[in-house]
């Protein structure tokens, strides 16, 4: 990257094509049928960790494989495939947090599987088989230039449901030995990517077809750091959240609440209708060259004296202020709330306070943490990143076709009943139920009762 800052890792992991851009048909069947038609669809929630600043991305710890061996991925919203850094041998790996994972060959996917045609379909239109004994390699490359080269493979992983079950379903996932790393640092937080596309190859869909989990997928990042990630709708608030169908224009499989007009303080900054993507795999916030400019220009007409712009090697743009600032609720008065207006259907409100678009560095700096999407050269598309989704429960809901969010504490793990069921690692306890915890919005849905304890990291 051009620019002299140092990116923390995770910036957009959205999947760019790398071929022919042709239509993809890897469309999930919204509501289709599943395999065990007529079995109660669950959930599962497993407890997330990282941060937008400084660590740059949040990730979740799966159990994959037999024995089950924990892995941690980089939750992406913006593209399908779901991979690991892998032993087949790896030619390039980086330094991961676990030892790397290891196929063995009955775990292959066949190249004539529909699993590969559904992935080649998405990555490049294009699938072609020369015999039938043939692998699923495949290939893939995101929007910082990162990529990963590797087969497909199928092993199981272990869910804990909402409804005590404990299923290991084989689901298919990239086993990835050349991997380029589009961010600087050699060593990775992270042994793959967990990918949640709404494509028939997102693990998401998987589990659909499996008939574990409805298509449907939400995180809830902290500020604090952690937070929470689900499939399945048992703890989805449908009648409190505000909901977006989603575009279906877009050829990639991205999730997109359609596009929208963006304000400043409650004030129109007249500019184009923005097409907007949700993507917990960027950490930032993306705007194009004219809604940016836009943007920087009210704020920067907008900001009192007690803020002087300086130079932080964290991010482009950013002030300080008399004293150095400990955190963004030093400064959060100091501007106003951004919103974009999304006019797909019924007009749905982001309201983006301070803290959903600032980070307050090292040095006591607060910086801008929307970025100028046109100079990494996202063009027209708007990334919705962590930074702006934070402190909500964010809802991508395939099997209605819309994306919903709401303020909710995300730093408290939702838990169905008295037991506890989400799909924690490292182990933790503390829960307490509903209603003792009555002025939360969201999160209590008609059917379940729902507990929460306290993510410790
Ligand atoms: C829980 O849900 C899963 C997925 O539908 C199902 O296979 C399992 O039998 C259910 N368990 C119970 C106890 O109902
Ligand atoms: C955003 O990036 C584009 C493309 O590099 C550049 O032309 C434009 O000046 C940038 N805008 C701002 C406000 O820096």
């Amino acid at each position: 990257m051009a620019a002299g800052w140092a990116r923390p890792a995770g910036f957009a992991l959205l999947v760019v094509v790398v071929l022919a851009a042709a239509a993809s048909a890897d469309r999930p069947a919204r509501g289709g049928l599943s395999v065990t038609a007529g079995a109660e669809e669950s959930s599962a929630v497993f407890p997330l960790y990282g941060d937008v600043y400084p660590h740059g991305l949040y990730y979740v710890a799966m159990s994959i494989g037999n024995p089950p061996r924990p892995y941690f991925l980089d939750v992406d919203t913006g593209s399908d495939l779901t991979w690991l850094q892998c032993d087949a041998p790896c030619v390039s790996c980086s330094k991961v947090p676990h030892p790397l994972y290891r196929p063995t060959k009955n775990k292959l996917v066949p190249c004539v599987d529909q699993m590969c045609a559904a992935l080649h379909g998405g990555l490049t239109g294009r699938h072609k088989c020369d015999s039938p004994k043939q692998q699923c390699d495949y290939e893939i490359k995101y929007a910082d230039q990162g990529s990963s080269l590797g087969v497909l493979v199928t092993d199981s992983f272990a869910l804990r449901l909402a409804n005590s079950s404990i299923v290991r379903p084989g689901l298919a996932f990239g086993c990835g030995y050349d991997q380029q790393v589009g961010s600087s640092t050699e060593v990775s937080a992270t042994d793959g990517v967990l990918g949640l596309g709404s494509g028939s190859v997102s693990l998401l869909s998987q589990l659909k077809q499996h008939g574990i989990t409805k298509n449907v997928v939400g995180h809830c990042l902290s500020t604090r750091g952690g937070g929470f990630l689900f499939f399945g709708d048992d703890i989805v608030p449908y009648s409190r959240a505000t909901w977006a169908p989603m575009a279906r224009s877009t050829s990639r499989n991205y999730y997109s609440p359609g596009s929208a007009n963006l304000y400043f303080g409650g004030r129109p900054l007249g500019v184009r209708p923005m097409e907007v993507v949700f993507d917990s795999g960027s950490s930032f916030t993306y705007f194009s060259a004219q809604p940016y400019q836009a943007l920087v220009d009210a704020i920067k007409g907008d900001l009192s004296k007690n803020l002087k712009e300086v130079p932080d090697h964290s991010l482009p743009l950013c002030w300080k202020g008399k004293k150095p600032f400990k955190s963004v609720l030093d400064v959060k008065k100091e501007f106003k709330t951004v919103v974009l207006s999304f006019s797909n259907g019924k007009k749905a409100l982001m309201e983006i306070p301070p803290e959903n678009y600032l980070i307050v560095t090292k040095y006591g700096n607060a910086c801008l943490g929307i970025l100028n999407g046109s100079e990494v050269g996202l063009k027209d598309l708007n990334i919705v990143g962590d930074i702006t989704m934070q402190d909500q429960m964010v809802i991508y809901d395939n099997e209605r076709g819309q994306i919903g969010w709401i303020r909710a504490p995300c730093d408290r793990i939702p838990k169905f009943g008295s037991s506890l069921l989400d799909n924690t690692i490292h182990g933790f306890e503390d829960g307490y139920c509903w209603p003792q915890f009555p002025n939360i919005i969201g999160y209590q849905n008609e059917q379940s009762e729902v507990c929460y304890s306290s993510i410790t990291k």
